[in-house]
């Protein structure tokens, strides 16, 4: 997908409005768009062919070019986990993963996301085969109302994956991001922690398992 500097942003935001059309698109077909003095092409207003890659799976929409990802995801591609509160990047409620990195979907265009991989609170776990992060904010009562639990797990999914043993200050930093109107933090920082030692022992479960064989083996 074609980098778009803020300056071309700004510029093509003008060219866009002194069009009267719609935004900067990086991977939609732009052949024949409109190109700003940069060399960007301006994509919309209409609804265009979208293409994305969530949860693994290759998924589609037509939309405008100025739809959120949020709202791709909850209004067009079924995908309601993320949740919408605030709508404007402060809450932290709507986080997903886009290229393994915590981002507020409010806060992202759909059109940007194409061609990266996405990941939400569905594609990491299911009832009956939750993410142990998942699994430990249930064992930890780490929620009240629940309505901001699925941005936290995946804010906290991705501190684990980028720091798989974090101590409670990195916990605390890693979730800054992210409101609890309920406050329930401590729950969701033991949560944390105990995903991760979870983690090292599935992680050493079958390292166990190995060594026990290789020593069976060794007679
Ligand atoms: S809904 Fe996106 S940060 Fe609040
Ligand atoms: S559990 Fe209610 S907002 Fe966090």
């Amino acid at each position: 997908m074609a980098k778009i500097s803020r300056r071309d942003f700004l510029r093509g935001s003008a060219a866009a409005g002194a069009l009267g059309t719609g935004i900067l698109g990086g991977s939609v077909e732009l052949e024949a768009a409109p190109r700003t003095e940069a060399g960007v092409g301006i994509a919309g207003p209409g609804a265009l062919p979208m293409t994305f890659r969530i949860n693994g799976e290759t998924r589609q929409a037509t939309l405008e070019p100025r739809v959120t990802l949020l709202d791709a995801l909850r209004d067009h591609l079924d995908l309601t986990g993320a949740k919408k509160v605030c709508d404007r990047g402060t809450c932290g409620s709507c986080t997903v993963l886009l290229e393994g990195k915590a981002v507020y979907a409010c806060s992202v265009l759909a059109i940007e996301a194409q061609g990266r991989s996405i990941q939400t609170v569905e594609g990491i776990g299911r009832p009956g085969k939750l993410h142990p992060l998942q699994a430990a904010f249930v064992e930890h009562d780490a929620q009240q109302c629940g309505f901001c639990t699925p941005g936290f797990v995946m804010a906290a999914k991705a501190l684990l994956d980028r720091n798989p043993h974090p101590n409670l200050d990195e916990i605390h930093q890693g979730l800054s991001g992210n409101f609890c109107r309920c406050g329930t933090y401590a729950g969701m920082r033991k949560a944390v922690l105990h995903a991760a030692d979870t983690a090292d022992d599935e992680e050493t479960e079958p390292r166990r398992r190995r060594k026990k064989a290789e020593a069976e083996a060794d007679g």
